[in-house]
């Protein structure tokens, strides 16, 4: 009698169980909620700041990012929340020195976000690359010291052609609180050729034609997109420019670092002095590897980069990679995210990362594509290894 009991009680538990599951994916659907808790201003609303960045300039934390609609794909604009470092406040405390990422949502709960507005806004003149209806992603700012001004770039999709223009937007303010002035838009490097390609590289990129290939992801079609099919393929109108970021190195130069040839190989591209064109320098990162969402951060002597692999706006693992420079030869590493969720980055994207001194922390996006301005956030500290990390056996 007792055992029939607990069978019950036990059956009875697994079908509250189910039920409150699917009732909470029936309310989630209904009330367009994504599960992990929002983060709120001071006005008391989710911060709408999307593929973002968060850049400190004096005492206070600025955050750019995507301002979505609560309904659709297309942009409202750019978004900026700051918070004010209080005095004697312990900034980013307790980071270590190496690559090795738990999730610890401090870094963005514990502040006050103020929300500033739009500081790049769509308009709605006709033909204009940023008309209502374009595409706004992951805006990234810089602050240029010699030109005394704040640069903004993004990944601008031109109004009603999907992802297909694959451009990189620049706009332009005097100062951290904008507002940004639209400058141009692009694709990068426009009939030039990776760094150090010789005559023999360019012969066997200009060899093969994708149309050659009635199928993807054979092992021929992996060898020419790795031998340079769609470089070539783009070598006249410029390579194509998606998911992207910013990034410093040593000599305090700034690189434009994407996703291109069809997001299955990374480009890191030198900015000029202005920070608003390109030197012709470029290199490819792990061709053919299919990598999206780059983040960079320097640490130890090395240049980090921590990608997603492409699967929309689900989550996937991590990938890691690192090199001596940019420039250098890259070695690609097992996802650096630990803990509970960390085989699909915590249900998130890589966004950017935060980088105080030598602290850094990286931020990511939960997608919620039911209403992309509901998507969350994660952090996670970045902290040293604290076990022998095997490399993966890819090198570029
Ligand atoms: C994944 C990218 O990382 C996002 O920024 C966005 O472009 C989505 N893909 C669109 O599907």
């Amino acid at each position: 009698m007792r055992t029939i009991r607990i069978i019950m009680s036990l059956l009875l538990m697994a079908n509250i169980i189910t039920t409150d599951a699917q009732e909470h994916k029936r309310r989630e659907a209904a009330a367009d909620t994504p599960s992990r808790p929002a983060l709120n201003d001071t006005d008391g609303n989710h911060v709408n700041a999307h593929g973002g960045c968060i850049i400190r300039v004096g005492s206070t934390w600025y955050w750019y990012g995507e301002a979505r609609p609560q309904r659709g794909f297309t942009s409202l604009g750019v978004s900026l929340y700051t918070y004010d470092i209080p005095t004697r406040e312990p900034l980013l405390p307790g980071m270590l020195d190496g690559p090795g990422m738990r999730y610890n949502p401090s870094f963005l709960a514990d502040k006050k976000w103020v929300n500033r507005g739009l500081v790049l806004e769509v308009v709605d003149s006709a033909g204009s690359p940023i008309e209502r209806g374009c595409i706004i992603e992951r805006p990234k700012v810089i602050y240029n010291r010699r030109a005394r001004k704040f640069i903004m770039l993004f990944h601008l999709e031109l109004k009603g052609r999907g992802y297909e223009a694959a451009q990189v937007g620049f706009a332009v303010s005097d100062n951290a609180e904008g507002p940004f002035v639209f400058h141009h838009a692009q694709r990068p490097n426009a009939g030039i050729w990776p760094a150090g390609w010789t005559e023999a590289d360019i012969a066997l990129a200009r060899k093969h034609e994708p149309s050659d290939f009635a199928e993807w992801w054979t092992a021929p079609w992996r060898k020419a997109v790795e031998e340079g099919m769609f470089v070539a393929r783009d070598f006249e109108q410029g390579q194509m420019s998606r998911d992207m970021t910013v990034y410093q190195d040593r000599r305090g130069r700034w690189w434009h670092v994407y996703s291109s040839e069809e997001n299955l190989t990374i480009h890191a591209a030198e900015l000029t002095e202005d920070c608003l064109g390109y030197t012709g320098r470029y290199y490819r990162i792990a061709p053919g590897g299919q990598n999206e969402a780059p983040v960079l951060f320097n640490m130890n002597d090395k240049v980090w980069m921590v990608c997603s692999g492409c699967t929309g706006w689900e989550p996937n693992e991590a990938r890691m990679f690192a090199a001596d420079s940019i420039s250098g030869k890259w070695i690609q590493y097992p996802s650096p995210m630990r803990g509970e969720g960390a085989e699909r980055t915590f249900g998130a994207q890589g966004a950017c990362a935060v980088c105080d001194g030598d602290n850094v922390w990286f931020v990511a996006d939960v997608w919620f594509p039911r209403s992309l301005a509901q998507s969350r956030y994660v952090s996670t500290e970045v902290r040293r290894w604290d076990e022998a990390v095997p490399t993966i056996p890819h090198m570029w």
